[in-house]
């Protein structure tokens, strides 16, 4: 099979597609003829080495398919063959084939292509955790979404409009007209204005009971001061690490430098709390994701949940993928299809 393969850490151009020998289903999994991949900001950290989860390299990348199930190992449920299925991968899935396990499949929505099925599983299972599971937003609520535009910025819009909650985003300017038309209350561009102050103006000072924020570093101290009392912040990335070479390093030290540190007095005195999500460190816990993953098709049949792929790139145009979303340039999903 042919497989996008991350040969180095370094940039883009570390991104190769070679033949890989076709991976053999054991007793519990399946065998799935991927026709789209979905790629993740995690793909372009774990390309630069800042990426702790990632593979060894060289490795492919790859969390999350959609696909046909093609083969099933012995003790798998083989009515799957011939499928149209949404898996959920851990590493791997930007290749032909790949094998998961029954248990992090489910059947495709006869409404989404198979590109908006593999823009389902991170984007909305990230979005979820955050804003249900962990985030606990309520429908007279406030909601910050950081990065607003992205992949997993647009799912917990979706999430947020259907709680009914008021939604407030931060994006490049180029997306604000996108994602007004999707229903985001109010957006700032925050690479050309202090958010901080527009956000507490439009608030009336009150700021917001929810904020998301994967960027880290400093913006973890700024998003925690726009919390009304009761106000949770759910820290889950560190983007602003982002680069390749030896400037990634020292990005990403200036960011654990300054990462601030929340004392349990002061959030108990503020009636603030911080939480954090790693997606990639709930494999063991499955029985959630499975109660998650049911609600969000439940979404996707009423219709609520509607994923937006901006552009399918094929695998051998993998690294012109990487620089359009390290540029900045993506509305809602990036895939990969071979
Ligand atoms: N912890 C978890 O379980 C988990 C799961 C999924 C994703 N994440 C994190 O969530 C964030 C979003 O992931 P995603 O896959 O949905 O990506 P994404 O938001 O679709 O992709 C990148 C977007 O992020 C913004 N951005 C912010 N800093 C950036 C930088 N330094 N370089 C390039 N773009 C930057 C850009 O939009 P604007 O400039 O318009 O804002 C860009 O379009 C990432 O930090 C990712 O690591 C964490």
């Amino acid at each position: 099979m042919r497989a996008v393969v991350t040969t180095r850490n370094g940039d883009a151009g570390a991104l190769k597609v070679e033949e890989r020998p076709d991976p053999v289903p054991s007793k519990d999994q399946v065998l799935i003829r991927v026709k789209a991949a979905g790629l993740n900001f995690a793909d372009i950290l774990a390309r630069q080495g800042l990426y702790p989860d990632g593979p060894p390299k060289p490795c492919v990348m790859g969390y999350e398919v959609a696909g046909i199930v093609e083969a099933a190992g012995d003790e798998a449920n083989r009515t799957l063959i011939g499928k149209p299925v949404i898996a959920m991968t851990r590493f791997g899935g930007q290749a032909e084939l790949v094998s998961a396990p029954v248990t992090q499949i489910f059947e495709k929505p006869e409404t989404l292509s198979f590109e908006q099925g593999a823009a389902i599983p991170t984007n909305y299972l990230t979005a979820w955790a955050l804003l249900v599971t962990m985030g606990g937003l309520k429908k007279d609520e406030a909601v910050l979404i950081h990065n607003a535009g992205g992949g997993v910025g647009l799912a917990a819009l979706d999430i947020a409009k259907h709680i009914g909650a008021t939604t407030y985003g931060t994006a490049s300017t180029a997306k604000h007209e996108f994602l007004k038309a999707r229903g985001l209350d109010q957006a700032i561009d925050y690479r050309k204005q202090d958010w901080l102050p527009v956000l507490m103006d439009l608030t009336k000072g009150r700021g917001v009971e929810l904020v998301i924020d994967p960027l880290g570093g400093k913006s973890w101290k700024k998003s925690y001061r726009a919390l009304r009392s009761t106000g949770r912040m759910g820290v889950f990335g560190m983007s602003t690490a982002s680069a390749s070479g030896i400037m990634g390093k020292l990005r990403a030290m200036k960011a654990l430098a300054q990462t601030p540190r929340f004392h349990p007095l002061s959030l108990m005195n503020r009636n603030k709390g911080v939480f954090g999500l790693n997606l990639g460190h709930m494999w063991g816990e499955g029985e959630k994701v499975t109660g998650w993953t049911q609600e969000i098709v439940r979404g996707i049949q009423e219709g609520w949940i509607r994923p937006h792929v901006d552009r399918a790139f094929p695998f051998d145009q993998a690294a012109d993928a990487h620089r359009y979303i390290e540029a900045r340039k993506n509305i809602g999903k990036v895939v990969l299809v071979p």
